[in-house]
């Protein structure tokens, strides 16, 4: 790989109407909501968002030049635990870009208990959290919780 990656915080609300665009297309995989979001619903939830939530843009870096949004990703400091997930846009999966985002979202919680939901069907991601060292704490059968595990070698 001759580029890098970079997350950066999310302040203005086009960055947020693009983090929109990008969870939108993630939705068939997301494991509470996987509605649509409109172009209002996101307003109004950009607005009132609480400072529990780290929400960031991942973009590439080649050459010295940033793309456009590639992934987007989240943090939600649940009280005990935070609470992290994230995707990609649909042309840049499948390139390893996926542990890079989730490993950036691990260094910037806060709440050092990390945990993450994943659909069982959902192989590629289950893959990238696995080996980034979490570990499953509850299988439904079709949901998965799992909990970093900071004795893992990464
Ligand atoms: C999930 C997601 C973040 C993964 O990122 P990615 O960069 O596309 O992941 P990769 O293609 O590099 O695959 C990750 C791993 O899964 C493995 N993998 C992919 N498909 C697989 C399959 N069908 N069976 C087994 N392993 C598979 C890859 O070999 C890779 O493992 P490796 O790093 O050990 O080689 C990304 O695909 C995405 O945004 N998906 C839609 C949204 C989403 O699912 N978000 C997470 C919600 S919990």
């Amino acid at each position: 790989m001759n580029n890098f990656l970079v997350l950066k915080k999310i302040e203005t609300i086009d960055e947020a109407m693009i983090l929109r665009n990008i969870r939108n297309q993630c939705r068939e995989f997301m494991t509470r909501d996987t509605s649509y979001i409109s172009e209002e619903q996101q307003k109004r939830w950009f607005v009132n968002i609480k400072p529990d939530y780290k929400i960031f843009l991942l973009y590439s870096v080649e050459l010295g030049l940033i793309s456009s949004p590639i992934g987007y990703g989240l943090i939600r400091d649940e009280g005990d635990f935070s609470l992290i997930s994230g995707g990609l846009v649909e042309s840049e999966r499948g390139k390893g870009y996926g542990s890079i985002l989730f490993n950036y979202l691990i260094k910037n919680v806060t709440n050092k208990n990390i945990k993450l939901e994943v659909l069982k069907s959902n192989t590629r991601a289950f893959v990238i959290y696995n080996n980034l060292g979490f570990r499953v704490v509850n299988d439904d059968g079709e949901l998965i919780t799992m909990e970093y595990n900071y004795d893992s070698p990464i």
